[in-house]
């Protein structure tokens, strides 16, 4: 199993990174590609629609590598703290550029998902409001429809409400539960 784990928040510790640590760890035969987007350099998508008339972003960034990380991988688990409502702006740049990976389908509206494999795709955004789970409940749905429609078979999308930022996240008993169900998920 090869594993792409990213980490769409400004810290390397945070709470968002604990849920990604903690669900990718111990993993038998595992390959595990970690990355925080806050090191690399993911241009804003600019529209060109290149990756419309090729298989290909024109962006050379670290985007690139990315790409080439996501088609070599089983799983994606993607990790991002609510910042004003939505995730970080540095997980909003990176979903944007996962464009390239539709080809226009047959007439408005309609895509065809260039990854191949039936990937497992599990994300989650962590946020402080208490009520996030029913607030934010617009962004796990319009991740889910978002991995579904680029082509990913399993697809798993969570929020994790009440994280504080001094606070351990991993007491809480949402999180226990979705790290337990993704390790599973990760086991196959
Ligand atoms: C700039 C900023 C904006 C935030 N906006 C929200 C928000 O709109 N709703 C919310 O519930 N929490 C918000 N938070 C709290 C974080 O989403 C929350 O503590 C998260 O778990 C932090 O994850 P991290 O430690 O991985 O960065 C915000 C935090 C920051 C720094």
């Amino acid at each position: 199993m090869r594993i792409l784990a990213i980490n769409g928040s400004p810290r390397k510790d945070g709470n968002t990174a604990k849920l990604l640590k903690e669900i990718t760890k111990d993993h038998v035969d595992v390959d595990l590609d970690y990355f925080d987007l806050n090191d690399l350099k993911v241009k804003d998508c600019q529209a060109c629609y290149f990756c419309k008339k090729n298989d290909a972003c024109a962006i050379k960034d670290d985007m690139q590598l990315l790409y080439k990380k996501l088609r070599e991988a089983d799983a994606l688990v993607l990790g991002a703290p609510v910042f004003f409502g939505v995730e970080t702006a540095n997980t909003r740049a990176f979903i944007d550029r996962l464009y390239a990976l539709l080809a226009f389908g047959d007439g408005p509206g309609k895509y065809v998902p260039r990854l191949k494999g039936g990937k497992l795709a599990i994300s989650f955004v962590s946020c402080r409001n208490g009520k996030g789970k029913e607030v934010y409940a617009n962004i796990k749905d319009r991740q889910f429809a978002m991995w579904s429609n680029l082509g990913f078979k399993n697809v798993h999308t969570y929020v994790i409400a009440g994280a504080t930022p001094q606070g351990n996240i991993l007491e809480l008993v949402d999180a226990q539960d979705m790290v337990n169900q993704c390790q599973k998920l990760l086991e196959g």
